[in-house]
């Protein structure tokens, strides 16, 4: 089995990686980063430098990697360094609205683009995208956030898409979004102050509950969106 884990590097992502190592242990990983190298070496992984918004780069990683099996990305933004989840709409900024679009949504639109053909030559393709509840239209009660739910509702919608259409081109394959929960890593860590700390995962219990749903899931769960605990969530 070969597994494409992306943004391997991430608090999640990295969590991911030791959990397949641990579950797969003859499977070959190729964990991708893109500003800092992981700490994990391991004879099994085998590591790529990619910029997940760029078309010409994940195209180039496509041709590297050749066939794959399982591919998780664990790809994301909520903020930067300057400039944070808007409280309003009076403080949203285009440009981080687009970076929003460009690191939550446009990766996984580019892997499938350039993976649909490999992952036909695999017995059991299964794509597992990290969204976000807070991109579900149905559950979003609070408001705010703009740029990071719209560019987790538009990548649900990609994977819903995406779905139908691999439900006529790939039967086998199955594609599904994933909210991790909130995880203790530098993505959450600004807004953990009021999280009750049973509710602040790890990100060891967060790629071990990933990783129990994406063995779980068939072609027939193809196209939905689940939480950790494997529990379906509204679009
Ligand atoms: N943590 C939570 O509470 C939580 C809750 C709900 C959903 N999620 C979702 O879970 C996923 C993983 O989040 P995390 O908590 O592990 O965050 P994280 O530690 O900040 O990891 C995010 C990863 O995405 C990578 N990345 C961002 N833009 C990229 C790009 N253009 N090309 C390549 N890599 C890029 C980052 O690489 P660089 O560091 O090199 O930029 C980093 O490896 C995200 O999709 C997030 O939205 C997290």
């Amino acid at each position: 089995m070969k597994l494409l884990i992306l943004s391997a590097n991430g608090g999640i992502g990295n969590a991911v990686v030791g959990e397949c190592l641990r579950r797969f242990p003859e499977a070959t990983i190729i964990g991708t980063y893109r500003r800092s190298y992981s700490e994990v070496t391991h004879q099994n992984i085998l590591w790529f430098r990619v910029n997940l918004s760029s078309e010409e780069e994940v195209e180039q990683l496509s041709k590297e990697v050749g066939n794959v099996d399982w591919i998780i990305n664990c790809t994301g933004f909520l903020h930067g360094e300057h400039k944070g989840p808007e409280k309003n709409i009076s403080s949203l900024s285009q440009e981080f609205f687009i970076e929003n679009i460009n690191r939550n949504t446009v990766p996984t639109l580019l892997l499938a683009k350039y993976f649909t053909k490999t992952l036909k030559q695999s017995s059991n393709p299964k794509v597992a995208v990290l969204s976000a509840k807070v991109g579900s239209i149905d559950d979003n009660q609070l408001g705010g956030w703009y740029s990071y739910r719209c560019a987790k509702a538009a990548l649900n919608m990609l994977i819903k898409t995406i779905s139908i259409e691999w439900h006529r081109v790939l039967p086998k394959a199955t594609i599904v979004a994933l909210h991790p929960g909130t995880t203790d890593t530098s993505l959450s860590k600004p807004f953990q102050a009021n999280v009750p700390p049973e509710k602040l995962f790890s990100t060891e219990k967060v790629a071990f509950d990933l990783l129990n749903v994406i063995e779980a899931t068939t072609a027939e769960s193809s196209g939905e969106f689940y939480n950790y605990a494997g529990e379906k969530l509204p679009w």
